[in-house]
């Protein structure tokens, strides 16, 4: 049964795309089950940088199988683009026997994106996403079984439920990598400040047509300071243009793959991050970024929050509330060793350790993975990447 899923614990950039670009090496299929190209995984391999908006990040690998399921919305242009770029990597090659997409999956149309473009409270990325699924609810979507023999991506399209359920029953190595992050999920989220599908691991089920009883694992991957892009609440956002709200965003490149917008920054939200492993049954997960807070004198971390005068220790599920809510904290020192580019647990600095285990305490999971750096190879494993699917 080793089917396991990847997703963000926050709201979305958390480094996705390093974590399942890290575990895809021992894959044989990645699924993209949910969202369209209002995504945005980057890869660095080598030097050069890969981003990927429509497509699962097996892509990059040799001999994986990479399918874009049902719950999945597609714009044909965007995705044509996306899978010509890419092949002109000589390393890369892209073609039906490595990508197969849903016959069951919505379009995006023009009128989804010129609808879209018109948000003025939600902040979306424009790419026409809360249209299409709506018209998706309403059951008067377009679906790629619609689309026409000479269509470009008419090659690709297939049953990919049943290819999958039926990789299922050869035991292959199957990552599900969700899209945007857990609270900008439709129903868990921080609504209406969310995407419109489901992000949370549930969403694999209803997006890939996959019983729950073979899913073996989630992996949350979460960032070691919080960031969100678009409106909505964010109780522990820094204020822009202050000297530590600058150092996150240019030490961490915090601009969207997307949109290129500047993300909003803030300290870790371990409530969040704690409520997201309850919903996700997250069972281990990989911290990213920890590199880009070295420098700092101190370091915050949230663990509750004040609404009206009551202390909050979980997340209130409740948007008007989540507005008001004041963030308490733990303080802890900063560290200055550099950290980029380890690969040795024990070579970190002891409050980045100390930091660490807050973590773990506070969302109560373990962190087994921790990234320090864009690369592939710069990571800290505390245990076996494969490991993950036994
Ligand atoms: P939409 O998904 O384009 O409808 O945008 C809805 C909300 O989700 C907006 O706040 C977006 O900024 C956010 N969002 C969508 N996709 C991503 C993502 O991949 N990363 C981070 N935020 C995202």
């Amino acid at each position: 049964m080793p089917a396991v899923i990847i997703l963000g614990t926050h709201w979305g950039d958390e480094g996705k795309g390093k974590g399942t670009d890290l575990f895809s090496e021992n894959a044989d299929i990645t699924v993209k089950f949910n969202g369209g190209n209002n995504a945005g995984h980057s890869v660095v391999i080598g030097n050069k940088k890969f981003a990927l908006h429509s497509l699962p990040s097996g892509v990059l690998r040799k001999g994986v199988i990479n399918y874009i399921t049902n719950g999945a919305v597609i714009n044909i242009e965007e995705i044509i683009k996306e899978i010509d770029k890419l092949n002109s990597d000589p390393k890369i090659n892209i073609s039906p026997k490595n990508l197969k997409i849903s016959n069951q999956a919505h379009i995006v149309t023009n009128e989804n994106v010129a609808e879209d473009k018109k948000d003025k409270k939600i902040g979306t990325t424009g790419k026409g996403i809360g249209p299409t699924y709506s018209n998706k609810a309403k059951r008067i979507g377009i679906r790629t079984t619609d689309l026409d023999k000479e269509n470009t991506l008419k090659k690709y399209i297939t049953n990919t439920t049943q290819l999958l359920n039926d990789d299922i029953k050869k035991n292959k190595k199957i990552i599900f990598e969700g899209g945007q992050g857990t609270m900008l999920d439709l129903d868990h989220g921080t609504y209406p400040f969310v995407t419109s599908s489901n992000t949370i691991a549930g969403g694999v089920c209803t997006g890939a047509g996959i019983a729950p009883k073979h899913i073996k694992k989630v992996i949350g991957i979460m960032k070691a300071y919080t960031t969100r892009v678009g409106e909505g609440p964010f109780p522990t956002e820094l204020t822009k243009e202050t000297e530590i709200n600058n150092f996150l965003v240019k030490n961490g490149q915090e601009f969207g793959v997307t949109t290129g917008r500047e993300r909003r920054c803030g300290w870790f939200d371990g409530v969040i991050g704690k409520f997201s492993v309850m919903v996700n049954g997250i069972e281990e997960i990989l911290l990213t970024k920890i590199d880009i807070l070295t420098g700092l004198e101190k370091i915050k971390l949230c663990h509750a929050y004040k609404i009206n005068e009551k202390i909050y220790n979980v997340y209130p599920n409740n948007t008007k509330e989540f507005e008001l809510a004041k963030p308490l904290y733990y303080e802890f020192e900063g560290w200055d060793e550099k950290i980029k580019g380890l690969t040795d647990y024990n070579k970190l600095p002891k409050n980045a350790i100390h930091y660490i285990k807050a973590i773990e305490d506070l969302v109560e999971c373990k962190i087994n993975f921790i990234g320090t750096g864009p690369e592939r190879k710069e990571i800290i494993c505390l245990k076996e990447p494969k490991s993950i699917f036994v």
